[in-house]
């Protein structure tokens, strides 16, 4: 199976299925999100997933304890492979998470740390004065602690996680970017091959992939650089 989890950000089910008719489930995993999540709803996701595909529902759940649980819960029923809360609701909220998918069939449950597109500049803003490095790592210790699956962090923090998290504990990585490719709006980006060797699980790719001229030759020359 391979690592790569395209992020499907399209505004509706007809760009979406567009691409993936084209893709197969050996190829790559889909990430659904906030966007098309929003418009389109738990049905698309239970077709994704009909059609054979590990879906990593990444709605990021942020809210008090009792909420997150529940939403899990309810996350879970549609079949999802990985879904994901976010790491600063803070301890007691990710561990509600945890109990709410306990069994042996429950998804992949990660956290999301501090988000790529946030740098020195945006922690200061908010008033936090630590490091992203150092952040990441103590929100990493705290979803290790409430015995989560992994994190979603940059693929700049993936070598320092292992270590200190040790090698079952997943790193999905965002912000994946070829020699090429514009940033956007990410900060710390990496490319697909040093983000592996950093030790980075997954791969989370969007643009590059979706916005391609042609994106599944895009999606296979990057697994075979990473393979
Ligand atoms: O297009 P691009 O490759 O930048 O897409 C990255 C995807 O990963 C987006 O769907 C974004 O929501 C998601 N993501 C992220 N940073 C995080 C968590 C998720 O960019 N920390």
């Amino acid at each position: 199976m391979s690592k790569i989890i395209v992020a499907l950000d399209f505004p509706d089910e007809k760009s979406t299925l567009q691409l993936v008719e084209q893709l197969d489930p050996g190829m790559c995993r889909l990430k659904v999100g906030k966007e098309l999540f929003t418009r389109c709803g738990p049905n698309l996701v239970r077709q994704l997933v009909t059609n054979g595909f590990d879906v990593f529902l990444d709605l990021k759940f942020h809210d008090i304890p009792h909420t997150v649980a529940r939403a899990c819960e309810a996350a879970a029923e549609l079949g999802v492979w990985m879904m994901n809360v976010h790491s600063l609701g803070g301890l007691a909220m990710m561990q509600a998470a945890r109990s709410a998918l306990d069994d042996d069939n429950a998804p992949l449950l990660i956290a999301v740390t501090l988000l790529t597109s946030s740098g020195e500049k945006e922690l200061a803003d908010i008033g936090v004065q630590q490091t992203p490095e150092a952040l990441v790592k103590n929100l990493a210790k705290l979803a290790q602690q409430a015995g989560l699956d992994g994190v979603v962090c940059s693929a700049l923090e993936a070598s320092v996680l292992k270590q200190q998290c040790g090698k079952d504990f997943l790193l999905v990585t965002p912000g994946i970017r070829l020699k090429d490719n514009s940033v956007d709006d990410q900060q710390r980006v990496m490319t697909p091959e040093k983000a592996v060797a950093n030790g980075s699980d997954y791969l989370v790719i969007g643009r590059p992939v979706t916005q391609a001229e042609h994106p599944i030759e895009v999606l296979q020359l990057i697994n075979k650089k990473i393979s």
